[in-house]
């Protein structure tokens, strides 16, 4: 038994008791941990929230008595060893022991005993889950929502988010080619693969430390989903001088917008949260790009707005990011279903007050990293019924998009895992002439 295998899982429980007990977010909740082994316990995290409701009904049917409130951390561990049991290839023993070590760790020596009794009669015998939400392995609110959004579909989504998603990049075609690059990463042995639809896109067999991909430091390369990479082209595509993203933080579509510019073209980026924006700033630095960063509320355009109207602007809206649960496994257990209508109301917003800045013959890329109807298409529909100088443009850029794209009434939607993608919806508005 090592004391590090035992810290990590210690450190795993941790974090997994502050996502549920505490509502913090996975990434917030990582951050805070020291540990000399972050990647195990990123998986160990990632991993039992990922399978958070098939597990905790597990345990449930382990247990005698519930565990107290006060003792959280330790159903969370627990189910940090159900997970190790279940879903990876650490030998059972290991599991269990480093398991029950880390109960010591977390200060309840006294509930070692049942940790150890719970994982070995998870050993011992088998059950099927008691619950739809365990079953399914979502909060019921979201399987009824996929239901009714999606009834052809709803159960390949729900298998899409409780995958591990693919790592993708994107190639700054500003320094380098997809065929340079792509070179380098064959000699370097990262096995990768193109996508018909996406031509700066590669998306890799297995992740790699991007401390490790070949001139990343340098900006040869981003980080960056194939469904998030449909954005940037397809708000240019009109021609664009003068562009701006309105809800750009951390960066990632807006660098591939300057990316694909005119270098001339002037890119506005603007954000509502500063930390965030300041990563906008680090992220065009290492791609030696140019933009105006502003942190401001984009819906106040008074705030922020000289009055010169874009010709292009892309709106990549907060939302639920029902999307890309697979990226975000925190995501099911901190939305709420009522957190919906309220993200929709600021959705709309958003679109009608920057739709004033918006140029004659401009266009406007409405993005959503959300599968739910109502951050959608619904959304673009009763904005379109409002305004009458807003029309949708259903062109796509090829016919490879088409092929991952599903029509909607208005936009479209890529459902997660289509290809490898996460999940994100689209609509394209051109305002008259
Ligand atoms: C989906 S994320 C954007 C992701 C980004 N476009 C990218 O590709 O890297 C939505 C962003 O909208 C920002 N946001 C939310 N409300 C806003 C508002 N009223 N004005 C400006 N930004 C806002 C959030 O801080 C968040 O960074």
């Amino acid at each position: 038994m090592s004391r590090k295998g035992a810290a990590a899982r210690a450190s795993a429980a941790r974090v997994v008791d502050g996502v549920r007990s505490n509502g913090r977010s996975l990434d917030a909740a990582l951050g805070s941990v020291d540990t000399d082994d972050e990647a195990f316990v990123r998986m160990l995290a990632y991993g039992t929230l990922r399978m958070h409701f098939r597990l905790e009904d597990r345990r449930r049917q382990l247990l005698d008595r519930p565990i107290r409130s006060r003792d959280s951390v330790i159903a969370a561990l627990i189910d940090v060893g159900l997970f190790q049991l279940s879903d990876t290839r650490v030998p059972d023993h290991a599991a269990i022991a480093e398991t029950v070590e880390a109960a010591k760790r977390l200060g309840k020596p006294r509930l070692a005993g049942l940790v150890n009794a719970v994982l070995r009669r998870a050993q011992r015998e088998t059950s099927a889950p008691d619950s739809l939400e365990a079953r399914f392995n979502h909060p019921t609110w979201i399987v009824e929502r996929l239901q009714s959004d999606w009834p052809d579909d709803w159960q390949q989504i729900l298998a899409a988010n409780d995958a591990r998603a693919p790592m993708w990049l994107r190639i700054n075609t500003r320094q380098t080619t997809l065929d340079s690059y792509k070179a380098m990463l064959d000699e370097a042995g990262y096995e990768n693969q193109r996508h018909a639809a996406l031509p700066q896109a590669l998306r890799l067999a297995a992740p790699v430390p991007v401390s490790r991909l070949p001139g990343f430091a340098n900006g040869l390369v981003s980080v960056q989903d194939g469904g998030a990479q449909i954005a940037a082209p397809w708000c240019l595509g009109g021609g664009a001088a003068r562009m701006l993203d309105a809800c750009a933080a951390p960066g990632g579509k807006s660098a591939h917008l300057k990316e694909l510019a005119d270098p001339d073209d002037a890119l506005i980026c603007i954000d509502v949260d500063e930390r965030r924006a300041g990563v906008i700033r680090e992220t065009f630095d290492r791609l030696q790009l140019e933009a105006t960063i502003a942190v401001a509320d984009a819906s106040e355009t008074k705030g922020w707005w000289d009055g010169r109207p874009f010709d292009a602007i892309l709106l990549d809206a907060p939302c639920s990011a029902s999307g890309v649960i697979r990226r975000h496994p925190d995501i099911k257990l901190l939305r709420r279903a009522t957190d919906i209508a309220a993200l929709a109301r600021v959705q709309a917003t958003l679109l009608g007050s920057l739709w004033q800045t918006l140029k004659p013959g401009g266009r406007l890329l409405y993005v959503t990293c959300s599968v739910f109807k109502d951050e959608n298409e619904r959304v673009v529909d009763a904005f379109l019924d409002a305004t009458p100088d807003a029309t949708e443009n259903d062109l796509l850029q090829n016919n490879n998009i088409r092929d991952v794209m599903r029509r909607q009434a208005r936009g479209y939607q890529v459902l997660p895992g289509t290809d490898g993608m996460d999940g994100f919806y689209f609509a394209c508005l051109e305002k008259a002439t």
